[in-house]
């Protein structure tokens, strides 16, 4: 069944609970859209996940296009979000519309998320006039790296968990069909989750949270420049993958790879004909 905003809004008033994970790539979004993820999120984490930067700020609107594309094409039925990338939606409202659009038009994504809540109002609503579904991201958001100090745990005082609280109100007035939200202790999650109508999808955020998304690498155990606490990991891929390569080594080194399972054949005869003219 192919997944839709709205679906994610009646997932909701059903209770039922969204999944949503990131892909980068045509393989790996097969991979997820098949296991039947709701959503894939082709985040700005693909700076540090697949281009080795330090934070997220390096990401472009070009990169997150390149990588969008080739999720499409690997999805069937998860709806897909492109991730703006810092400062893709800061400068004004005009420049927030346009990107937003060549996500849809060229990464062909559903939907776009962009971080913050007040601060970023306009560009929301200016974005959904223009018939761009938007999925909010408030809590920790790792674009305000610099002003956080760090990677940290959102929502621990009265004045962030009132951010927190007016951003999602916020979101919802102007038309966002979802709401990620990151390092947020899971009282202050279950509070928002029942303030608003549309879905919150946590990350770091608890169980009450309508839905859950992680960065995959992380949850596959691919990743292991560092792994967050809320982070579960289903799989040691590392591991696997080190110790396929390292066989995959020994065999070539020691010559049993490749062997005439994995090798072509030429008609004998022919190719005695051939040796003969050289
Ligand atoms: O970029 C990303 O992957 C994200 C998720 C962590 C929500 O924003």
């Amino acid at each position: 069944m192919k997944k839709t905003t709205s679906y994610f809004r009646e997932a909701k008033s059903q209770g039922k609970k969204l999944t949503m994970l990131t892909a980068y790539d045509y393989s790996m979004a097969k991979l997820v859209d098949e296991a039947g993820v709701d959503g894939i999120l082709v985040g700005d984490s693909l700076g540090m996940v697949m281009l080795g930067y330090e934070n997220t700020l390096q990401v472009t609107v070009e990169d997150i296009i390149h990588h969008t594309r080739a999720v499409a094409r690997g999805s069937k039925n998860s709806l897909i979000v492109a991730d703006m990338p810092f400062l893709s939606y800061h400068v004004s409202v005009e420049e927030s519309i346009r990107n937003a659009g060549k996500m849809i038009q060229e990464g062909m994504a559903h939907a776009v998320k962009l971080e913050g809540g007040a601060e970023v109002a306009d560009q929301i609503r200016g974005i959904i006039k223009a018939q761009i579904p938007v999925m909010g991201h408030l809590g920790l958001t790792p674009q305000s790296v610099n002003m956080f100090g760090g990677f940290k745990v959102y929502g621990k005082t009265k004045e962030q968990v009132g951010k927190i609280i007016e951003g999602a109100k916020l979101l919802e007035d102007a038309g966002a069909f979802s709401i990620v939200l990151e390092c947020v202790p899971d009282e202050v999650a279950a509070m928002i989750r029942d303030s608003i109508s549309i879905p919150v999808i946590g990350i770091g955020a608890g169980a009450a949270c309508d839905g859950q998304i992680l960065v995959t690498q992380d949850l596959l155990g691919m990743f292991s420049d560092f792994t967050p606490k809320f982070v579960k990991q289903y799989k040691h891929l590392k591991e696997e993958i080190i110790s396929g390569v390292r066989e995959y080594i020994n065999d070539v080194e020691s010559g049993v790879f490749p062997d005439e399972k994995h090798s072509f054949k030429i008609d004998k005869l022919l190719f005695e004909e051939i040796k003969k003219l050289y």
